[in-house]
């Protein structure tokens, strides 16, 4: 069926930093990096460090030319979003 996607705030995307249950976020979407760690032609380590936090800087500043859209499009778990005024 259609995938639902999430909203997801930096707090919860902070709960996903274990190997595990590893989300980053690249240009405003929320990855689940897991079922592709083995598959990382950088290994595991590297993509460990953005695990729970927003990788767009680090995935631009090592290769800006990778698709991850078109990569991880089935890891996709939903979009940034900031956290709500309380
Ligand atoms: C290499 C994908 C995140 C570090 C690669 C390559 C791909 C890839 C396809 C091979 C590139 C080529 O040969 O031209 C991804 C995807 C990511 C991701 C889909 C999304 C989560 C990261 C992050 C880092 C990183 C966050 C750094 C902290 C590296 C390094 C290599 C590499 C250092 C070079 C490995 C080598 O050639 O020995 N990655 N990457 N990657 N990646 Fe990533």
């Amino acid at each position: 069926g259609v995938p639902t996607l999430m909203r997801v705030t930096p707090s919860m995307l902070k709960q996903h930093n274990t190997r595990d249950n590893a989300w980053t976020a690249l240009n405003g979407k929320v990855y689940n990096m897991t079922p592709y760690l083995e598959y990382h032609p950088g290994g595991e380590k590297e993509l460990m460090r953005v695990a729970g936090r927003d990788g767009t800087k680090l995935f631009a500043s090592t290769h800006a030319w990778v698709s991850a859209d078109m990569m991880l499009d089935a890891c996709l778990v939903g979009f940034l979003v900031s956290e709500p005024i309380s």
